[in-house]
């Protein structure tokens, strides 16, 4: 089985979908591993590095001809797509939802397409869930955004000149990359709060020793999915989350917002008038910022500043950690790799296999995913 990676073609994006580590444990698995020139520059892995990993360096263009699977970090351009063989599997964060269009070119160039979102969320797929391992990152760089970007300090600090307060943090969406920035800032310092709208959250939340902030009628109790996701909640419950949370938020100097619905634009949880109620200097990082953001004055990749406070719309916040990111990203693919080969080593999907069946957006020339059909 040939595997090809190459540089990430999305401008600023500087993770790459294998490092030298998972090169290695590629190749102890019969895979041959080429990987375009400079690929991981921009993580720190040199070209030295993964050849000394046992990795074939080559053009992009080489690279290409060879591949029988691409592995990438973001959805591949229609220039590289255009130039891969029929039966070549593509696998990735693919950004799948509602993407008919995608789907449609990857069918076209007979493309089998895996987007890693879509890995279900069950108990044999944890170590292949790059949604989680990238949320992780993403929740503890939010809290490191958010320091740089705050003019005073997370801890208390009693010194001889007097005493500095501790930084009142508050993270909105208790998921993965929520129960990391809560940890995260806790860890500097910080007196933690924290809201979701699954009450299983509660206990997790309680757990980092963060205080749980939330609206509990009898909606929260239904409010997380089979899968694991929230629901979208009703304009009744936002209403009186709102309100909980506009009195709660003109407390806080960090506000970090992380919620999120799969397939849905993320919910607006913090309003202009909420913004305007927080004290100058507050600093809000929106880690749904590529969603459209949590709040209504968001804007992606940008540090907008309103009235003295300053809200940060990174959109890709891995990326901004882009060699732990790789690793995370590249082992998430390794333990995929059993997946995409017969028991000689050639490339054979398991189609039947529900991991697979989840995350197929294509096969064979079809779209096959049920969001994506018939579209
Ligand atoms: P996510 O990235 O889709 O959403 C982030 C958070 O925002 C979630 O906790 C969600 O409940 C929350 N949220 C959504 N709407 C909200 C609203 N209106 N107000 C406040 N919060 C809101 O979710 P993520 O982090 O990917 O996963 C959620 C949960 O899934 C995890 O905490 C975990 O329990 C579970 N999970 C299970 C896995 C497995 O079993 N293999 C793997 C990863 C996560």
């Amino acid at each position: 089985m040939h595997i090809a990676v190459l540089a990430e073609s999305l401008p600023g994006e500087a993770r790459v979908a294998a490092t030298p580590d998972t090169v290695k444990l590629l190749v102890k698995a019969g895979a041959t591993v080429t990987v375009e020139k400079k690929a991981g520059l921009k993580a720190d892995f040199t070209d030295e590095a993964y050849e000394t990993a046992g990795a074939q360096l080559a053009t992009r263009a080489a690279a290409l001809k060879a591949a029988e699977a691409l592995f990438c970090v973001r959805r591949p351009d229609d220039a590289t797509l255009g130039k891969l063989k029929a039966g070549t599997v593509v696998i990735g964060l693919l950004e799948p939802h509602g993407a008919t269009e995608f789907a449609k070119a990857c069918a076209d160039a007979k493309v089998n397409a895996l987007a890693m979102e879509f890995t279900p969320r069950i108990t044999r797929a944890q170590a292949m869930d790059a949604l989680s391992s990238q949320s992780n990152l993403a929740g503890y760089r939010a809290v490191i955004e958010a320091a740089e970007l705050y003019g005073r300090a997370f801890p208390m600090m009693m010194t001889a000149a007097g005493t500095i307060a501790a930084a009142k943090a508050f993270v909105m969406g208790a998921g993965v990359a929520g129960l990391q920035a809560i940890a995260t800032a806790r860890r500097l310092g910080a007196i933690v709060s924290a809201t979701d709208v699954r009450p299983a959250a509660k206990e997790q939340v309680a757990s980092l020793g963060a205080k749980f902030v939330a609206v509990e009628n009898e909606e929260f109790k239904a409010a997380e999915t089979a899968g694991g996701y929230a629901k979208e909640m009703s304009d009744e419950y936002k209403a009186k989350q709102a309100e909980l949370v506009a009195n709660h938020i003109a407390k806080q100097d960090i506000v970090i917002t992380t919620a999120l619905i799969p397939g849905r634009p993320a919910p607006k949880l913090i309003t202009k008038a909420m913004i305007e109620a927080m004290k100058p200097g507050s600093v809000i990082i929106d880690i749904a910022a590529a969603n459209g953001g949590n709040t209504d004055l968001t804007e992606a990749d940008k540090v907008v500043e309103h009235k003295g406070v300053k809200i940060a719309g990174f959109s890709n916040l891995p990326g901004r950690l882009p060699a732990d990111a790789s690793q995370l990203l590249a082992k998430n693919l390794v333990n995929l790799f059993p997946l995409l080969i017969s028991d000689d080593g050639a490339l054979a999907p398991h189609w039947e296999d529900d991991i697979i069946k989840g995350m197929a957006l294509t096969k064979d020339g079809e779209v096959v995913h049920e969001t994506l059909k018939g579209s």
